[in-house]
Parts: structure tokens; C-alpha cells; sequence
């Protein structure tokens, strides 16, 4: 087991392009972390070179406090999942998840142990037999995964393991890898452009934009404290909304209407004359459901939706609003770059179920003012953003995350026939 520290890495393929551009990063030993951002972000590029498969430009990359730019793959000793599974067809399930302790020679029982251990953490043990080809694409994923935690590595490294499933069985992946990282503790820097993966598998989660570092931070700092409308609008489905606003005095004018600031923000965004007012779907209410003693912390307004969608536990509208051409212009290309299609000039707000508001018709909105942010347009900068209160959200994650990895190591990680208790 290891951490995992970054200095200043950039990745420049042929064309001088920076792939990655001066990313660092202290990944602990034992945590679970994410890379996550659109195609193209450089994120598998990042992967590799901590694995030892791409050259590092320029940077350091220390794993286990000693410096690796120069080691090989094998030298590296960290175990890698890739998204096609790279598993060998001709080969058995078991010779497969055997296969990295051949490579080292171990004795036949020794094998045979780990192999077995992992087939029961994976419920492999009936298909040990099989090939490949004869598995489902689950099946496969879990053989790839038992490769993976046979070897006593000191990290793994995963890139979009599950994206060649379908999404329940997504779902269930994601929940046993989260449980196996758990369970062993081992340091585990995980690819992803799902930021439901991100968001529920991370101890602390890396965004990334043209491989640049957004903010590094726990998935709740990330959703209640975003650095900027990249992360703003990348984390959280259906996304943030995002609304023209003229500043005025400590209200904002939005499509909306007005919207009172508490003295905090109002004194963060002086001097500023329009900006993009960001709340998310869930501090919207239908507002003949808001208690009366509630209603004075936000505003009412009147809008005519579009669309509902009622989905049994909860239910959306759309609210289209009118925006002028450049923030128009703006959240289509943000838009774009997020591969999302919701971010328009319209309003996605989550309502109580039991929410008679219909479409085509005029209906009375609530909105939180406590919960809204305020972006600068040009930089895209979160002015409003508490970085002590965000901090304290990390600090409590990585805190929990010290104590879980504490505990799995006192009881041993079985499942590498590694039993740290007693290595002492
Ligand atoms: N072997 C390569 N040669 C040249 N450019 C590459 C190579 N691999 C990746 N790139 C470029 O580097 C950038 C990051 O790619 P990648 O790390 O694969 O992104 P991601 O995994 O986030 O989708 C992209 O612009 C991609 O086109
Ligand atoms: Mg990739």
C-alpha cells in the first residue's frame, strides 16, 4: 500500500499539445480517488503515466515516497483495470485471475488460495472452469477484477471499469467495488466521465477540464462548495440551473425575479454588474407547499412550465425563461463542453410529488436564496463560495476515511492472503 504524490506533471504528446498541464496532487495511502471529467480531459493519460505505461513530460510522480519517473510498469507493482477487461480468451477464468502469480512464480497452493479467495469475494467460483467468451460482460469485469486483487499491489488503478456494462448492472458493480475498496484499503485512483460514479465511490474526487485541475475535494465539498460553472455544472444530475442576474445593491434582478442576498454574499459580489446566479433543482418548491414560517428565507415567483415529469418519488418542471444573447450563448457552450443537453435557457426545478402544478399553465415557484451561487460570467468563478465551510466537508470525509482504512488493515485483508495484523 501507498500514497500517491504529484508535482507539476505534464503530458505533451507529439504535437506539443499538453494532455495534462501541471497537475499535482497528494493521493494517501489507502484512499479512494477520482478523475473525472469530460472526453478528452486527461484523465486516462494521467492514469497511465502513475502506472508507468505513458511518459511523464515534466513533473515528479512519487509513489510510496520514492520517485517512479523512471521505473518500468512491473517495477511499479500497482494493479491496473482496463475498460475492454484485457483478459486472455484462451485461457481459463481461474488461469486468468492466476495469471499476474504465475508471472511471479508463486508456488501452486499459494495460487490456488488467492485464486479461490478472490473467486468467493467475486462470486466467480462456478465459472472458474470457463472461458472468456462464455461469460457476460459482468462476469468478465469480475474476472478482470480478481487479476487485479490477487497480487499484493500497492495501489489499483481503474480506467472506466464499468462502461461497457448496462446501467443495473453498472449500478451493482459499482456498489461491489466500492465494498472491496473498503474491505482491503488499498489506494485506488479510479477513471471516470460519470459523476454518479464520482460521487459515489470517491473519498475525494479530481476534477479535471483540457487537463487542467479544477478542485480536488470530497464529492459533498464539490456539490455544496464548486471552485467554478465547470464544476458547478458538471457535478450533480439534472445539473444546476444557471440564471442571468443584474446585480443591485445586495438583490439580484434574475428572469425570476428578485432575489434578496444575505450580507455575506452581497458583500462578495460588489461591483459586479451581470452574473449567473446557480441553484440547484432540489431549492426550488412549489410554493403552496412551503410553509408559511419558511417562505421568508427565499423568493416566490410566478412562471409557466413547460414540461413535468412525474416519477412516482419525485417530480421535475421545466421553466423556460427569456436570457440575453451572451448567457445564451454561454451555457450552450458549457453545455457542449459538459456533453449535456440540459444546460438552456430553462430551469429544471425537483418539486414535492404530490405537486398538482401542470404543464402549459402559470404555477407560484419557491427558491432558497441560502443555497443559491453567484458565478462570475467571464471567469466562471463561484464568488460566493465558503472555501472553510467546503474545507470542513473534505476534512470530515478524509477523516472517516482514516478510520475505515485503520480498521481494515487491524483485521487483515484476507482477500490477498495478506493479513497486515499479523505481519507484525
Ligand atoms: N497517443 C496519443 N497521441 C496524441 N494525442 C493523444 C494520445 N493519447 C491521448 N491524446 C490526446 O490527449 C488528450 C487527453 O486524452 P485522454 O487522456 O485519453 O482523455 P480522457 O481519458 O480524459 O478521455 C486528448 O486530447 C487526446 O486526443
Ligand atoms: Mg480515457
Amino acid at each position: 500500500m501507498a500514497s500517491i504524490e504529484m508535482k507539476n506533471i505534464v503530458k505533451k504528446y507529439g504535437d506539443g499539445f499538453p494532455a495534462v498541464n501541471d497537475v499535482s496532487m497528494d493521493i494517501a495511502d489507502g484512499e479512494f480517488m477520482i478523475l473525472v471529467g469530460p472526453s478528452g480531459c486527461g484523465k486516462s493519460t494521467l492514469l497511465r503515466m502513475i502506472v508507468g505505461l505513458e511518459d511523464i513530460t515534466s513533473g515528479e510522480m512519487d509513489i510510496g515516497g520514492t520517485r517512479v519517473n523512471e521505473k518500468a510498469p512491473r517495477d511499479r507493482n500497482l494493479s491496473m483495470v482496463f475498460q475492454n477487461y484485457a483478459l486472455y480468451p484462451h485461457l481459463s477464468v481461474f488461469e486468468n485471475i492466476a495469471f499476474p502469480l504465475r508471472l511471479a512464480k508463486a508456488p501452486e497452493d499459494e495460487v490456488r488460495k488467492k485464486v479461490n479467495e478472490a473467486a468467493d469475494v467475486l462470486e466467480l467460483h462456478e465459472h472458474l472452469q470457463r472461458k472468456p467468451a462464455n461469460l457476460s460482460g459482468g462476469q468478465r469485469q469480475r474476472v478482470a477484477m480478481g487479476r487485479a486483487i490477487v497480487r499484493d499491489a500497492d495501489a489499483f488503478l481503474f480506467d472506466e471499469p464499468l462502461s461497457n456494462l448496462d446501467a443495473k448492472l453498472r449500478g451493482q458493480m459499482r456498489t461491489e467495488i466500492a465494498r472491496l475498496q473498503r474491505r482491503l484499503g488499498i489506494t485506488t485512483v479510479y477513471v471516470t466521465h460519470d459523476q454518479t460514479e464520482a460521487m459515489t465511490l470517491g473519498d475525494r474526487v479530481c476534477v479535471l477540464r483540457k487537463g487542467v485541475i479544477q478542485q480536488v475535494a470530497s464529492p459533498r465539498e464539490l456539490y455544496e462548495q464548486p471552485v467554478n460553472l465547470f464544476v458547478a455544472g458538471f457535478i450533480g444530475s439534472p445539473p444546476m440551473n444557471f440564471l442571468p442576474a443584474t446585480v443591485s445593491g445586495s438583490a439580484l434582478e434574475t428572469p425570476f425575479g428578485k432575489i434578496e442576498l444575505d450580507s455575506a454574499r452581497a458583500e462578495k459580489i460588489k461591483g459586479k454588474d451581470l452574473v449567473l446566479v446557480g441553484i440547484r433543482p432540489e431549492y426550488f418548491e412549489d410554493a403552496s407547499l412551503v410553509d408559511e414560517a419558511k417562505k421568508h428565507v427565499g423568493s416566490t415567483f410566478s412562471a409557466r412550465v413547460d414540461v413535468t415529469e412525474w416519477l412516482g418519488d419525485s417530480q421535475f418542471a421545466y421553466i423556460p425563461y427569456e436570457a440575453p444573447e451572451e448567457v445564451a450563448a454561454q451555457l450552450k457552450e458549457l453545455s457542449r463542453e459538459l456533453d449535456s443537453d440540459q444546460l438552456r435557457t430553462q430551469a429544471i426545478v425537483s418539486i414535492d410529488s404530490t405537486s398538482r402544478i401542470r404543464e402549459g399553465r402559470e404555477a407560484e415557484f419557491w427558491l432558497d436564496a441560502r443555497k443559491i451561487h453567484v458565478f462570475d460570467p467571464s471567469t466562471g468563478d463561484n464568488l460566493t463560495r465558503d472555501p472553510e465551510a467546503g474545507a470542513e466537508l473534505t476534512r470530515m470525509a478524509s477523516e472517516d476515511r482514516a478510520e475505515q482504512v485503520a480498521q481494515a488493515r487491524e483485521h487483515g485483508t484476507s482477500v490477498t492472503g495478506r493479513h497486515h495484523a499479523e505481519e507484525k
